[in-house]
């Protein structure tokens, strides 16, 4: 029995890793959940599954929980994610929060020697080399939830790193791929949150649409990986049935080709090294195709580019894009920034900064303090919550 503690249980990944939980009761167990704000629905969902440990950030939010449940052993604030992240009653921790607060919880959760299913990319890209450092110190098992990831951790399975030429990223391209460039320019919200192939939370979802998303994907699998920028590659595939491809040295190439549903990553990261069954709709192949890959428009699309910039700059430059991305998609949401004026806003940022190359986890915060700083420093009249 795996005892599972998520991370941001009330979002989008949070509520489908619950789902896979509930799914195989002989097998997982819910040990704890933890939410930043959202108190109503992590109330329902403790009253459902009763998982023994419950954290929650916002200290005034943990009270008002604390009320509304009855239960006075609510875990508070920072020290309540950590608390929950290291408990000697958790196996596996799913790390599925939005935001970069759960890093050093994942960090001690690693030092722990705790299993680690994680999606929450932002972690990786501002900090993926301490990370994955680790990982091989602690000799942890660190499984991708991210699909294409997942797919393509699930396509080296008894692959030798050598026998890698090249991986291969696709992404469906968001909602505005084929929309041209002046209708870009008055995009509204509605438009940038209606994801063609994904249900998801709704930063990754505007990442998604500047194609942000892409290239912190393309980060990530370079410290999962261990290849160099060169050899990760993102396409366009609009039709969002091959989530990855692994090209080997000869020639041959591995796809990973499932349904658009998070379930699939997260139940795999959760049954790692085992995979188990589950009655979720299968992969229409007959109805599936033509499949259609594309080189992605830098051009159109300046997030991308400023996320490969930042990639090949190495050291502490993607902490500073992702904090730069994190501050500018927020005004976004809030309604304080033009979409067309993320990329400047990041730009900007990266402009001003001198990576660090072998930073530490206290260099890498205080980047990430700085380039936070900078992104509102340069969004006029805009309070962040
Ligand atoms: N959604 C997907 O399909 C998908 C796919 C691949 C990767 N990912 C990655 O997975 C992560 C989560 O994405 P999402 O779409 O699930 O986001 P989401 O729907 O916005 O949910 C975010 C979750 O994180 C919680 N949270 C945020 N800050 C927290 C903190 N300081 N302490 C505790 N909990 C905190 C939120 O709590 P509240 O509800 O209380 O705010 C919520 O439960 C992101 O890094 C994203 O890039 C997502």
């Amino acid at each position: 029995m795996k005892r599972v503690a998520v991370l941001g249980s009330t979002g989008s990944v949070g509520r489908s890793t619950l789902e896979v939980v509930a799914g195989h009761p002989d097998r997982l167990q819910l040990a704890g959940v933890a939410a930043r704000s959202r108190i109503d629905l992590l109330a329902g969902q403790v009253a459902q599954a009763q998982p023994p440990l419950v954290a929650v950030w916002d200290e005034p939010r943990a009270r008002e929980f604390a009320e509304l449940t009855g239960r006075r052993d609510v875990l508070a604030g920072p020290d309540g994610l950590l608390a929950l992240a290291t408990h000697p009653d958790v196996d596996l921790v799913v790390v599925a929060t939005s935001g970069c607060d759960a890093l050093l919880p994942l960090v001690r959760a690693i030092q722990a020697g705790k299993q680690i299913a994680l999606a929450s990319k932002e972690l990786l890209v501002m900090a993926g080399s301490l990370i994955m450092r680790l990982v091989e110190e602690h000799g942890t098992t660190l499984v991708p939830v991210d699909s294409e990831h997942a797919a393509i951790f699930q396509c080296l399975r008894g692959v030798s790193r050598e026998a890698v030429e090249r991986l291969i990223i696709t992404g469906s391209g968001g909602p505005l791929w084929g929309m041209p460039a002046a209708a870009r320019q008055a995009v509204t919200r509605e438009q940038v949150l209606a994801h063609p192939r994904w249900r998801m939370g709704p930063k990754i979802t505007v990442d998604s649409a500047t194609l942000m998303n892409k290239g912190l994907e393309v980060i990530e699998a370079q410290w999962l990986f261990g290849l160099p920028l060169e050899r990760v590659r993102v396409l366009i595939h609009p039709e969002a049935v091959v989530h990855a491809v692994v090209e080997l040295i000869d020639g041959t190439s591995l796809a990973q080709l499932a349904p658009c549903d998070m379930r699939l990553p997260i139940q795999y990261a959760l049954s790692f090294p085992e995979r188990w069954g589950s009655a979720w709709p299968r992969l229409a192949l007959t109805q599936a195709g033509p499949l259609q890959f594309f080189e992605p428009d830098t051009a159109k699309f300046p997030c991308l580019q400023l996320a490969l910039d930042a990639a090949a700059a190495g050291g502490t430059a993607c902490a500073a894009l992702n904090g730069a991305n994190d501050v500018a998609v927020q005004a976004y949401l809030d309604g304080h920034l033009a979409f067309t004026e993320i990329p400047r806003v990041i730009a900007e940022v990266l402009d001003q900064h001198v990576p660090l190359a072998h930073p530490t986890l206290d260099e890498i915060l205080a980047v990430d303090a700085w380039s936070r700083k900078a992104a509102h420093d340069r969004i006029p009249q805009w309070s962040p919550r």
